[in-house]
């Protein structure tokens, strides 16, 4: 990589047209992304995209150029502070992506010594959940979804399991009293939605900050109170941001990644036949679709310090590199040998901003998906898989909604109790309703619109 000036040479083609870009949203890219990212390799590493209308951004798409940008720090930036567009009103503060790109005083967006206090108090306070006490959460979370769905023989497992799961998980880990709980839900919907993703930001702020204001007054066993108690003496507009951070983290690439492991689970041959032989390779069904279908598809966003040229693109300062993890992940150039049997996949990033709680998120997702099997063993795909729909966004890999039938069973699982008589989520949980394939109309909803509507019991 060398510095500029003096690159490029004046009148290289090359760099005066400007390359069409390819846009990461609607329904074509999340319909067939593999495509796009095809067209995108044809331009090189790293190419130009459109996150939103308006919102440009260079994507990595090459496996090497991935690994090289999230470890140079030198070079590259997570402080989103630097993005040009947004600072000089070229992107508009309320473009559905902005939440997730903005600056936030967390972890995700901080370089250096700054990076290393925040991110060593959220690694510190994450080791300190027992994996014993996690899976009780996950089991007893998972049964009291499933016994609401078991006696209709049918269910959309996108809205009826794997979206709540991760957030009554959240709730317990967190220790979120239970007047905070629909709250928290419709501000971290609003932001994943896009929609009026301002108001949400605000409303998931306050909602977090009256958490931390709580956990200061009466601390208890929980991961809140344990990143207050921190030596890294996290202030309360760091708690908050980190809060937000965990919690963005913790809810929507966990649905994805149980929801996306069930599907791989239900539709493959090479599953099925084993579901039936007795083992369940759900582990080797997760490390797949942590390859092919990663939770967080494109993200990982970093700024050039200065104008650089990485194989002979010329990166801007200030403009975003989204890196694309999927893309990374399915360069033709990994051999299969490398990809079959490892986890050298970038499903969880790579470099000082990986993921902290791969163990926690993997074993959330393992005891879901197995829990579920295990309960429902007849379960099957209502309509054909390449007739599942996935839901459009730059960021993500998401399924739509996942509807399954089974032959309808009696209510008998038997750690529903687990979950704790005292337990928040257990009083903020809305009156079961009679679970359904999703009918015609309610699939054009945001999933946050559902994810409320379920809260609320409607
Ligand atoms: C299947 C679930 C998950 C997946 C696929 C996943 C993936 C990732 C990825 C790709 C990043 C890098 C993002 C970036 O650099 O912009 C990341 C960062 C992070 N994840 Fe996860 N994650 C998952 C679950 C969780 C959970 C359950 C937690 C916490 C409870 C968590 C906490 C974090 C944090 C705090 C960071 C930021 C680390 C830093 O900037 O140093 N993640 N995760």
């Amino acid at each position: 990589m060398t510095s500029v000036p003096p690159y490029p040479p004046p009148g290289c083609p090359a760099h005066t047209a400007h390359p069409a870009h390819e846009s990461l949203h609607g329904p074509e890219f999340a319909t067939d992304p593999a495509a796009v990212y095809r067209r995108l390799r044809e331009v090189g590493p790293i190419a130009p995209v459109e996150l939103a209308p308006g919102v440009r951004a260079s994507l990595v798409v090459g496996y090497d150029a991935a690994l090289h940008v999230l470890r140079s720090t030198e070079t590259f930036s997570k402080d989103a502070r630097r993005w040009k567009d947004l600072a000089d009103g070229t992107v508009p503060p309320d473009s559905p992506v902005v939440p997730m790109m903005m600056y936030r005083p967390n972890a995700l967006w901080a370089d250096g010594a700054g990076h290393r206090r925040l991110r060593g108090a959220i690694t510190d306070s994450v080791a300190r959940v027992a994996p014993a006490t996690l899976r009780s959460y996950v089991e007893a979370s998972a049964d009291t979804l499933i016994d609401r769905i078991a006696p209709a023989g049918r269910a959309d497992l996108l809205d009826e399991y794997a979206q709540v799961l991760p957030l009554l998980v959240f709730n317990r880990l967190f220790g979120c009293p239970a007047d905070s709980g629909e709250r928290l839900v419709q501000g971290m919907s609003g932001i994943f939605d896009g929609v009026d993703a301002e108001k949400a930001n605000e409303l998931l702020a306050t909602t977090l900050l009256d958490l931390v204001t709580l956990k200061r007054r009466r601390p208890g066993p929980d991961v809140t109170s344990w990143l207050m108690a921190h030596p890294a003496e996290l202030t309360d507009e760091e708690m908050v941001h980190t809060l937000v951070l965990l919690m963005g983290a913790g809810t929507e690439p966990q649905q994805n990644l149980i929801a996306n492991g069930l599907r791989l689970l239900l539709s493959d041959d090479r599953f099925a036949g084993s579901l039936s032989g007795g083992s369940l390779p759900v582990e080797d069904a997760l490390d797949e679709v942590l390859w092919t279908d990663p939770p967080i598809a494109n993200y990982a966003v970093h700024y050039p310090i200065h104008d650089v040229v990485y194989e002979g693109v010329l990166l801007r300062a200030g403009h975003p590199l989204v890196v694309s993890l999927a893309a990374a992940n399915t360069d033709p150039s990994l051999t299969s040998d490398q990809r079959a049997g490892n986890r050298a996949h970038l499903a969880w990033s790579a470099g000082p901003h990986n993921c902290p709680a791969q163990g926690p998120a993997r074993l959330i997702a393992a005891v879901a998906v197995e829990k579920l099997l295990d309960r429902l063993p007849d379960v099957e795909l209502a309509v054909p898989v390449e007739e599942l729909a996935w839901r459009p966004g730059p960021f993500h890999r998401a399924l739509a909604a996942l509807p399954v039938t089974f032959p309808p069973t009696a209510v008998t699982s038997s750690t529903p109790s687990t979950v704790g008589d005292e337990s928040p989520v257990q009083r903020t949980e809305p009156t079961p309703r009679p679970s359904a394939v999703p009918e015609a109309g309610r699939g054009r909803r945001g999933w946050g619109a559902r994810l409320l509507a379920w809260w609320r019991g409607e």
